[in-house]
């Protein structure tokens, strides 16, 4: 894997021996030395070093130099093994070492820990999946007037990159680039500073992680610059932060007025995804840079590759580089990941990120398809993957497991539209079904499929169906002598009233590294979603599909929030993103989730419900949490005292206060409790930040089974009392161990607002009783 040209490995192997010889020399002052024999094959590591000791970044890099000379032995071999220093938002490095180096310099004094560098994935489905419409629902919303739009806020975007020149990053009009920005317009591969406007003020781009790890980039099919090749960063950021552009489409579906979040937000670009993978070290940087650079708001659609096990958050580049951000008063919008609909699923769950879960929105494209000759055998509407004309059709039904490769006759299928019919725990695309169809010579596929929610761009007509209509097409297709199919010309419909859908592939709770931790936090829109792409193939606009999709949306929200409350916290924000969220549809009724049969979908599918800009910006009371709560949280678990007096750079930050408060009472706007036995009690803590004098009730739905006391049951704030704490009290008298979780609210209302938090229970006793 490390990509060292064998002259490389020579030349290290050399210098190696050379500082052996100086270290045993050098060890009688200084014994921190590890033996020389296995330099051969480095790594990269992440030496991370918390809270910076000093301002003077020039000083925090020599201190970082002089450290890995102790090691290495001198500054120049220190130099040549740095890729990164972080100095603005948090202290570390990124470099190359050998396993034993890693391990020697993770028992420096000032080293947090050191972990190496880990490959995330942008999370969008890979399947350029497409269709639907609208990248916020309710354009009319009066936040966005009394926000200004987001003017002057600066929004962030970790990703893939940008192609500055869609109209949707078009900067006509807008004031001048706010006098705060020191970002800067890094040129590279078909990007100069032109490329940067009013709109897009800064562009980066950050690859040594990746380059050490897989070679260098090949400029043929990647751009050594902040220019976007995959699509995924400039989809993302024209949905945080677009222009408005009329009577965009892609192939004239889903025409209308395409537009971001926060219109007149700015625009900051961090790339970090090459090929659509992104390592720690780049990510740092980007999070380090972004912290000096003066952004408001960061957007960060890429998670881990692979999936689980979950990193612990001080190993974990997103999580470091969140926290850091999140000190400063940046709130950190992540994507919860595509791995649903199983449970546990959920990614960058640390509890200062906004986690965000995917749901469809209320258009949908659809056709007729007619079977036989006799018209309206069977009309009904359709989801349809492919833009297809009219056409007349046969059919061939393959009931196996859908049409794999080689289990099609050529001889049968040839000139036929194919109707696979997967099984139920299937979870294999449309698009790969419909290239195993057309290597065997089919013409259309009909794919009757459970996970309806993500759809795909064919290479021959797709249409795809649920259970019900697939058996309908298969009993007709047994009993007619010559099966016909036509299928009619899509259309977008917009505007039905129905409730979203959480999406089958969004990822899921619990929270498998930090089950007192309900993750994901929010829903918003990440189904088919219209937004500006690079115009390779001659459309400017394009669909697709992910929590990749959702996470911008809430990052143009939070800008207009920012710009309404400029000294919220990231927490407050959250807290009013999560406790006013919409847990029905505007047909009134509750949100369903996919994943095999529609179910109501629960805090772990989409937290405290599907985003309501409408109302995120009078919350009435919010859960606030400091940086010295968050500290305290990390105190009650695993890590070292010396490790939280790094990453902190305070002594005391944990012997103090180890014993405040259990993590529990980390006061999230959500309360999970995954072992309940007999009683617990958690606190939590509201501040009032609407009208001053106001009387706030307690309602709770318990989790069925669980009793839930509330105490005190009534808060009555005024001038002199802005934040009051409560009780709650959780019971069972169950004696079931490890049961499934149960959900219910609690809402604080004072008739006017609002205040609603999910609950999670599970009864079950702690693994070893003896821990707590
Ligand atoms: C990138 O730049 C090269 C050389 O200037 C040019 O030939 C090529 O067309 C450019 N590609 C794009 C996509 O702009
Ligand atoms: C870079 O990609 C091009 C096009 O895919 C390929 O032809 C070329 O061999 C690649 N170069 C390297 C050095 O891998
Ligand atoms: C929208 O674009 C289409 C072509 O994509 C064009 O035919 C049509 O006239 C445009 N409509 C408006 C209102 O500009
Ligand atoms: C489907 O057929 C019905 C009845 O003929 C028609 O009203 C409707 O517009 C058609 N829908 C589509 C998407 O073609
Ligand atoms: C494919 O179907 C044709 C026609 O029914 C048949 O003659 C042929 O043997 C089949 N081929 C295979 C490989 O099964
Ligand atoms: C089967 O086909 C016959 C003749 O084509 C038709 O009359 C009958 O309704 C069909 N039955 C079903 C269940 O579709
Ligand atoms: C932490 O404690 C050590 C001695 O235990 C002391 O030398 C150091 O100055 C202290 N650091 C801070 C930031 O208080
Ligand atoms: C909870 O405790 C109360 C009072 O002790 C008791 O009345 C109630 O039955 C308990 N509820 C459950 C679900 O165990």
């Amino acid at each position: 894997m490390a990509a060292t040209s064998s002259r490389h490995y020579h030349f290290q192997v050399i210098i190696a021996l050379f500082f052996f010889l100086l270290n045993t020399l050098h060890c009688v002052w200084n014994c921190v030395t590890v033996a020389a024999a296995d330099t051969t094959t480095t790594n990269v590591y992440i030496v991370y070093m918390g809270e910076k000791q000093q301002e003077n970044p020039a000083a925090i890099v020599t201190s970082h130099h002089n450290m890995l000379a102790t090691l290495l032995g001198s500054k120049e071999a220190a130099k040549n093994s740095i890729l990164y220093s972080y100095k603005h938002g948090f202290s570390g490095f990124a470099a190359s070492l050998s396993d034993s180096q890693a391990k020697a310099i993770a028992d420096l004094p000032g080293v947090v820990l050191v972990f190496p560098n880990r490959i995330h994935k942008v999370h969008t489905t890979r399947s350029w999946d497409f269709l639907r419409l609208s990248p916020l629902p309710n354009s009319k919303s009066n936040l966005l007037t009394k926000a200004h739009m987001g003017d002057g806020t600066i929004i962030g975007v970790i990703d893939s990159g940008i192609w500055p020149e869609s109209e949707s990053f078009k900067d006509d009009g807008m004031d001048p680039i706010p006098l705060r920005w020191k970002g800067t317009c890094q040129t590279g591969q078909n990007f100069t500073s032109t490329n940067c406007n009013k709109k897009v003020i800064g562009a980066r781009w950050f690859s040594s992680g990746y380059e050490k790890m897989f070679g260098p980039i090949n400029t043929t099919e990647e751009y050594l610059s902040p220019r976007d090749k995959i699509g995924h960063g400039t989809h993302t950021a024209s949905i945080a932060a677009g222009r408005f552009v009329p009577n965009a489409s892609y192939k004239g579906l889903g025409r209308g007025l395409a537009r971001g979040g926060a219109p007149l937000a700015r625009l900051a670009i961090y790339k970090v995804a090459w090929y659509g993978e992104s390592t720690d070290a780049d990510e740092l940087m980007a999070f380090d840079t972004a912290i000096h650079d003066g952004v408001d708001i960061l957007s960060v659609s890429l998670g881990r590759k692979g999936g689980l096990p979950l990193q612990a958050f001080l190993e974990d580049g997103i999580a470091i580089g969140s926290f850091h951000a999140v000190e400063k008063g940046i709130p950190v919008v992540c994507s919860a990941g595509n791995d649903g609909p199983s449970s546990d699923t959920v990614g960058n769950t640390a509890p200062w990120i906004i986690t965000v879960a995917a749901t469809t929105i209320d258009r949908d494209f659809l056709s007729n398809i007619t079977l036989a000759n006799v018209t309206n055998l069977i009309i009904r509407h359709l989801y349809i993957i492919n833009v297809i004309k009219a056409a007349r059709l046969y059919i061939e039904s393959i009931y196996n497991d859908a049409c794999t490769e080689g289990s099609l006759n050529a001889t049968l299928v040839k000139g036929k539209v194919v109707h696979c019919f997967a099984q139920p725990y299937s979870r294999r695309s449309a698009i790969e079904i419909a290239e195993v169809v057309e290597r065997a010579g089919g013409v259309g596929v009909i794919y009757t499929q459970a996970h309806n929610d993500i759809l795909t761009p064919c290479p021959i007509p797709c249409l795809k169906v649920d259970f019900e209509m697939g058996t309908n097409i298969h009993s007709y297709i047994r009993n007619a002598s010559s099966p016909l199919v036509r299928s009619s010309q899509p259309q977008t419909v917009v505007g039905k009233k129905i409730s979203p859908l959480v999406a089958s592939s969004s990822s899921r709770g619990p929270n498998t590294l930090l089950p007192d931790v309900l993750k994901p936090d929010i829903a918003a829109p990440g189904v088919n979603i219209l937004a500006a792409f690079p115009p390779i193939d001659g459309y400017p606009y394009e669909f697709q599909s992910g929590t990749s999709m959702a996470c911008p949306h809430v990052a143009g929200v939070v800008a207009l929030i920012k710009k309404l409350h400029r000294n919220w916290s990231p927490a407050a924000i959250k807290s009013a993103i999560m406790t006013t969220a919409s847990r029905t549809g505007t047909d009134g009724l509750v949100i369903l989730a996919q994943g095999g049969n529609l179910k109501p979908a629960t805090p772990f599918d989409l937290g405290g419900g599907n985003i309501n800009p409408m109302k995120v910006a009078y919350p009435g009371l919010i859960y606030d949490i400091s940086t010295q709560n968050y500290i305290q949280f990390l105190c009650s678990k695993r890590y070292s005292e010396k490790q939280m007096a790094t990453f902190t750079n305070r002594n005391d930050s944990c012997s103090r206060n180890k014993r405040l408060m259990s993590s529990l009472d980390l006061n999230l706007p959500s309360i999970s409790i995954p072992y309940l036995e007999n009683t617990v009690t958690v606190t939590r803590t509201v501040t009032n930040v609407g009208p001053v004098n106001s009387v706030y009730r307690a309602y709770v739905i318990s989790p069925p089974g669980i009793g839930v006391k509330v105490e005190p049951h009534t808060l009555s704030f005024t001038a002199s009392t802005k934040a009051l704490s409560f009780k709650v009290t959780f019971n069972s008298t169950q004696k079931l161990q490890l049961m499934d979780y149960v959900f219910g609210f609690l809402t604080w209302t004072d008739k006017k607002h609002v205040v609603r938090i999910p609950l999670a229970v599970r009864v079950a006793h702690q693994y070893s009783s003896s821990q707590r």
